[in-house]
């Protein structure tokens, strides 16, 4: 049975921790569904991590669509969120129009970023039927460099009342990314929706890492992240392999193609004869 949105409460409740990767194509997707993740977010991290850009706020609503898609293709069991990319939520009716635009092309629910400011999008949204994650704490689409976000008593208190305000206004879930810990767990603590946490500590009702960080394809590991596999040793060593092979002419052998069988091969050579010389 598909999940819902709310499902997640009672994981919250029962202290079952929610596992949340990032996905933007099809066959990882496929791979992190049927490895088990309960959520997959097509975040906008796929800027950084996929489409070559030096941050996310140049993503835009058509590649959100494109990955998510492709994405919800590969997706049978797993909650897809799709991320709602920078200035695709300025207005509750932009927001409105932009989170259905996902929702058709396979999302379940979306996320966005912002704290209190928020409330009127997700109220919205949520009027609209829509599901939504909230993200605190370090705001990519902010700009400005990734950095701990809630480390003075005063950004500390803002935090706590901007969760507060996300989940009255309807959030089912948020992310908390690059915050301390002790204020992870309070947050934690506080709210009846599940939190996520990326660089947030081990107290988050559940976590979010970037795909390509945890499969150890990223070019640096961060300390909020961890490679738990070595991805790109895998991929150079398949792709040398493939390379090699190709220039000693060992790939492919007769037996990667399919044949004629030896009477059309025989025809066509006497035909070729006849009518294709110069
Ligand atoms: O876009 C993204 O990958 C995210 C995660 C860091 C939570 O927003």
């Amino acid at each position: 049975m598909r999940k819902q949105a709310r499902s997640f409460a009672v994981k919250k409740d029962t202290r079952s921790p929610i596992a949340m990767l990032t996905a933007y194509d099809c066959p990882t997707a496929r791979i992190i569904d049927e490895c088990g993740a309960d959520i997959i977010l097509v975040g906008d991290s796929v800027g950084t991590n996929v489409l070559g850009y030096d941050d996310t706020t140049k993503v835009t609503m058509d590649d959100m669509i494109h990955h998510t898609a492709a994405v919800a293709r590969g997706v049978r069991r797993a909650f897809v969120i799709g991320d709602m990319p920078y200035h695709s939520y300025n207005t509750p009716a932009r927001a409105l129009a932009n989170a259905r635009a996902l929702l058709r092309c396979g999302a379940r629910a979306v996320k966005l970023e912002g704290g209190a400011k928020m409330v009127p999008i997700v109220r919205a949204l949520r009027t609209g039927g829509i599901d939504v994650c909230g993200h605190l704490g370090y705001l990519p689409q902010s700009g400005g460099k990734p950095g701990i976000v809630g480390k003075t008593l005063a950004e500390a208190k803002t935090l706590v009342a901007d969760a507060l305000a996300l989940q009255k206004a309807g959030a089912f879930m948020i992310v908390l990314e690059l915050i301390p810990k002790e204020l992870a767990r309070a947050v934690t603590h506080l709210l009846w929706v599940p939190t996520v946490g990326i660089g947030a500590g081990p107290y988050c009702d559940g976590q979010v890492q970037v795909f390509h960080d945890a499969a150890g394809l990223s070019p640096r590991v961060y300390r909020h992240a961890k490679a738990f596999g070595r991805g790109k040793e895998m991929f150079a060593t398949a792709v040398s392999q493939y390379v090699k092979e190709v220039k000693e002419r060992t790939f492919p052998t007769g037996e990667n193609a399919s044949a004629l069988t030896d009477e059309v091969a025989t025809e066509l050579e006497s035909w070729i004869v006849k009518n294709c010389r110069l």
